[in-house]
C-alpha cells in the first residue's frame, strides 16, 4: 500500500498556491495599491500562457477553418479541433462532437432554448428552474415560455440559500420537459447537488441543463457521472478569453435538434428548394467561429490541468474557510449565502454602507469586487435586499489579497463613521 499523500494546500495556510506570476496584469497597482483581483466570478485574470496562445494563432497559424484547401487553413482547422478535444477531455465527454462551441454560457443557453425547446414543447409544458438562477438561465426561459405556452415552476431556496430539495421533488411532474439548473450560484457560491436533481428529474422523464459558469474553474466537471442532457461554460470564467463558451449536448439530443443559426459551415447541401444540415457540432456552429478564442480556451484548460484542478479547489476552499472567518468576524458585516458546500464566493452587507458605496472605497484601496444584485435579481428579492458586496475567488488569490479586503471594509467603515472598536 502506498504512503497516504499529503498535500500542503490542506493545511490552514492558504497561499501554497504560487500561481501569480504566471498571471502578467497581477503585477499592475490600480490608484497607486498592489491589486487585490476578487472579481473572478465576473471574469478571470489570464495567464501568459493563454495570452500567448491567441497571440501565436493570429502571428503563425491563422485562416479560416473547414474551408481551406490550403496547408494554413488545414493548420488552423487541425488546431480548432484539437481544443474541441481539449475541452472532451476536460468534461469527461463521451465524443468531441459532443462539444459545440458558443460566444458563451449565455449563447449556449439560447441555443438551447430556440433549437431544442421549440420543437419540443407545448402549451402547458413546464419548465422547472430554481430561484438561485442567473438571469441568464431565466430569461431565454421566458422568451421560450412566450413562443410555446410552455410555463416556468421555480424551487425555492433556504434563508442559508440551500435548494429547498422537497420543493423540487414535488414539481417534478408529467408535465416537467425541462430542468434547468445552476451547478454553483453565481452570488452565492451554493453548490447544488446536480448529479442528485439530474437523476430525480431523469426519472421524471425531463431533459436536463446544467448551468456550470461558475463552476468549471473551482472543481472537477464529469457531465457523463452528472447525467444531464446539456452542460454550458464560459472560457472567460476559466482562465480563457471573452467571446467564447462551451455547450456540451448529449449525442441523441443534439443528432435531433435542428439548427438554430444559418449560414455557413452547418449545411451539407443547399439548393433554392431545399438544405439539408451537418451532423453536430458544426449544425451549431454558423459562420466563422472565434477561432482563436477557441485554441485560448485550449491553452486555459491546459494551464488549469497542469496546475491541477483538485489543486485549485483545495486552495480555494482553505481560502474560503479563512476569508469567511475574517470577513464574517467583522462587526457590522452580515454575510449572505451560508450553505454547507460553497465555492469561493463570499456575499456580504456592511451595516449602514450600501454594496456599491462598498465596492467605490474598496477599489480606492487596490480592492476589486463586485456589488450589486448580480444578474440575479429573483434572488436578492427572496432574500429581501437590493444586493450584496461580492469577493469571488481565484487559484492566483492568497490571505494577502482578504488582508487587503478586510482592511479596506474597516476603511469603509471609519469613513462612514460605523466601525465599533474592540
Ligand atoms: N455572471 C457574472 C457574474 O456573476 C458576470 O459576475
Amino acid at each position: 500500500m502506498n504512503a497516504p499523500v499529503t498535500s500542503p494546500l490542506t493545511a490552514t495556510s492558504t497561499d501554497r498556491l504560487d500561481v501569480a506570476a504566471d498571471f502578467p496584469i497581477l503585477a499592475r497597482t490600480v490608484h497607486g495599491r498592489r491589486l487585490a483581483y476578487l472579481d473572478n466570478g465576473a471574469t478571470t485574470q489570464k495567464p501568459e500562457a493563454v495570452i500567448e496562445a491567441e497571440a501565436r494563432f493570429y502571428r503563425e497559424s491563422n485562416a479560416n477553418i473547414h474551408r481551406g484547401v490550403h496547408w494554413l487553413s488545414q493548420h488552423a482547422t487541425a488546431l480548432y479541433d484539437a481544443a474541441r478535444e481539449t475541452v472532451q477531455r476536460f468534461i469527461n465527454a463521451a465524443d468531441a462532437a459532443e462539444i459545440v462551441f458558443t460566444r458563451g454560457t449565455t449563447e449556449a443557453i439560447n441555443l438551447v432554448a430556440q433549437s431544442w425547446g421549440r420543437d419540443e414543447l407545448r402549451p402547458g409544458d413546464e419548465i422547472v428552474l430554481t430561484t438561485l438562477e442567473h438571469h441568464s438561465n431565466i430569461v431565454p426561459w421566458q422568451l421560450l415560455c412566450e413562443q410555446t405556452g410552455a410555463v416556468l415552476k421555480v424551487v425555492p431556496v433556504s434563508e442559508r440559500g440551500e435548494l429547498e430539495l422537497d420543493a423540487f421533488d414535488a414539481l417534478l411532474g408529467p408535465r416537467t420537459q425541462l430542468v434547468a439548473i445552476t451547478h454553483v450560484s453565481n452570488a452565492l457560491g451554493t453548490v447544488n447537488p446536480v448529479a442528485e436533481l439530474t437523476a430525480k428529474a431523469k426519472v421524471a422523464g425531463a431533459v436536463v441543463l446544467v448551468d456550470g459558469a461558475q463552476a468549471v474553474a473551482h472543481q472537477k466537471v464529469d457531465v457523463q457521472a452528472i447525467g444531464c442532457d446539456f452542460y454550458a461554460f464560459s472560457g472567460h470564467k476559466l482562465y480563457g478569453p471573452t467571446g467564447i463558451g462551451v455547450l456540451y449536448g448529449r449525442a441523441g439530443v443534439l443528432a435531433a435538434m435542428p439548427p438554430w443559426q444559418g449560414g455557413g459551415d452547418m449545411i451539407r447541401t443547399v439548393s433554392f428548394e431545399r438544405t439539408t444540415y451537418a451532423e453536430p457540432p458544426a449544425r451549431f456552429e454558423a459562420g466563422t467561429p472565434n477561432i482563436a478564442g477557441a485554441i485560448g480556451l485550449g491553452a486555459a484548460i491546459d494551464y488549469v490541468n497542469a496546475v491541477g484542478i483538485e489543486r485549485i479547489a483545495a486552495h480555494e476552499q482553505a481560502l474560503l474557510a479563512h476569508a469567511t472567518a475574517a470577513v464574517g468576524g467583522i462587526p457590522g458585516v452580515r454575510l449572505i449565502g451560508t450553505a454547507a458546500h460553497k465555492t469561493g464566493i463570499l456575499s456580504f452587507l456592511v451595516d449602514g454602507i450600501h454594496p456599491h458605496d462598498l465596492g467605490t472605497i474598496l477599489d480606492s484601496e487596490g480592492v476589486a469586487i463586485r456589488a450589486g444584485h448580480h444578474c440575479a435579481m429573483p434572488l436578492m428579492t427572496r432574500l429581501g435586499i437590493p444586493g450584496t458586496a461580492r469577493a469571488s475567488l481565484a487559484m492566483y488569490n492568497d490571505e494577502a489579497d482578504i488582508d487587503a479586503l478586510v482592511a479596506a471594509i474597516h476603511k469603509a467603515q471609519e469613513l462612514f463613521g460605523t466601525r465599533s472598536r474592540p
